[in-house]
Order: structure tokens, then C-alpha cells, then sequence
């Protein structure tokens, strides 16, 4: 695990729920990206090449390389940020199985890269409930992979189709609050640090 201390860089995988090529959840990553506070680095890890989760190629010899890179990824970064949709009221599958895979030791077993890894959650919308309802779920998910989670703000983007000027989202107030999301999280990155370090 690397060691931020305060005033530190710290490095963030990103997660985008949806594979679309024209996702609002990708633009809403890549606002992140250009509002993280200083020292701060978003990675966008794409999982278009991640099978679905099958105990039977979860070992050594027959897991895939998206697999395994995607953990070696999660492992080693301070943080974890995921921009979801939400599809039929909760978490995409995409999403999900991420989840499942970081939730399994790799390499002859240890801890799951997830597991205590400091994370932020946000979310766009085409409708008007701003993917509250996944986000709700998507919580209770990282809470049985003991994930620390960051509380406030709810970043929920709503309607965000009419956010969005020649490819990225323009918007004051949601840059507003994805700031704030990175810079709590940020925070609770220093936090779980110093504790793990103590
Ligand atoms: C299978 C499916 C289910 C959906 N269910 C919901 C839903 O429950 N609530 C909602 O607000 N939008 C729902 N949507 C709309 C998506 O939130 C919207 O298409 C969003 O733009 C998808 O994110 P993306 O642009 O990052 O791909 C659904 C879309 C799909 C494809």
C-alpha cells in the first residue's frame, strides 16, 4: 500500500460504471479529473475487458490479465472513486463485478485490494433522480467490503445531458462539489494513512 502522509500526492483509480463510449459518467470522471486539488491524480481504469466474476478462473493459472491488472491497479493506489449510473434503481452490473473481483485475494492471499482502500462515490443522470438510488446501494456493497467511504457532499447529477458543451460537462456547481467530494476524500485518505501507519 503506499503511504500518503498529508500534503502528499495521492494517486486515485477511477471506476466508470458504464461502458458506453458516450458516457455522462466518463465526462463527469474526466471533471474530476480537472478539478481534483493539487497533488491529486485521477487514473481512469477502463473495464470494458473484465469478465464477468467465475470461481473457476479465480486462481492462478486461469485468471485474466483484466483481472489481474485491475487489482495490481487497485493495490496500488491511495483511493478509489467510482462514477456511477444507475440502471433500474441500482448499481450497474459493470460496476459490480468489479467489486467482486476486488473482493478476492489474489497471488496466494492477503488482504482484497479493496478492503479498507478510501473511496468517494458520484454519480450523472439523463433523468431526475441524479442515481441516488444507486448510490444508495452502491454503499451498502462497499460496506461488506469493509471500504470507508466518503459521506458528504452527494455529488448527484441530475438532467445532466443539458450540463454537457462541446464533449465535457460545464458546470459550475457540479465542479463545485466534485472538488469538495476530492478534496474529502483527500482527508480520509490522510486519516486511514495515519492510522495504518501508527
Ligand atoms: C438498463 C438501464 C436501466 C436504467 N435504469 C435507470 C434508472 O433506474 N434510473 C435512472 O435514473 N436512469 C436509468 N437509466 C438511464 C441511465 O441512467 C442513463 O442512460 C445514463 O446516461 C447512463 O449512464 P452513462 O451515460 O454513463 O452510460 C437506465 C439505463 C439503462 C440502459
Amino acid at each position: 500500500m503506499n503511504s500518503a502522509t498529508q500534503n502528499e500526492a495521492i494517486h486515485v483509480v477511477g471506476l466508470v460504471g458504464s461502458l458506453r463510449r458516450g458516457s455522462y459518467n466518463r465526462l463527469l470522471m474526466e471533471l474530476a479529473q480537472r478539478v481534483a486539488p493539487e497533488g491529486m491524480t485521477i487514473e481512469l481504469f477502463d473495464l470494458d475487458d473484465l469478465p464477468l466474476y467465475n470461481g473457476d478462473i479465480d486462481n492462478d493459472n486461469d485468471r485474466p490479465q483484466a483481472a489481474i491488472a485491475l487489482h495490481r491497479a487497485v493495490e496500488q493506489a491511495d483511493a478509489l472513486l467510482f462514477a456511477t449510473p444507475e440502471y433500474n434503481h441500482s448499481v450497474p452490473a459493470v460496476l459490480k463485478n468489479a467489486i467482486d473481483w476486488l473482493s478476492r485475494p489474489q497471488r496466494g492471499g492477503g488482504t482484497p485490494p479493496i478492503w479498507a482502500k478510501p473511496t468517494a462515490i458520484m454519480g450523472a443522470a439523463t433523468g431526475m433522480w441524479g442515481t441516488i438510488r444507486a448510490q444508495k446501494h452502491l454503499r451498502s456493497i462497499l460496506a461488506a467490503t469493509n471500504t470507508p467511504v466518503v459521506m458528504k457532499p452527494d455529488v448527484l447529477v441530475r438532467n445532466v445531458k443539458s450540463l454537457v458543451v462541446e464533449g465535457r460537462i460545464d458546470d459550475e456547481s457540479t465542479e463545485g462539489f466534485v472538488h469538495e467530494l476530492l478534496e474529502n476524500l483527500a482527508e480520509l485518505t490522510w486519516r486511514h494513512q495515519r492510522e495504518y501507519n501508527a
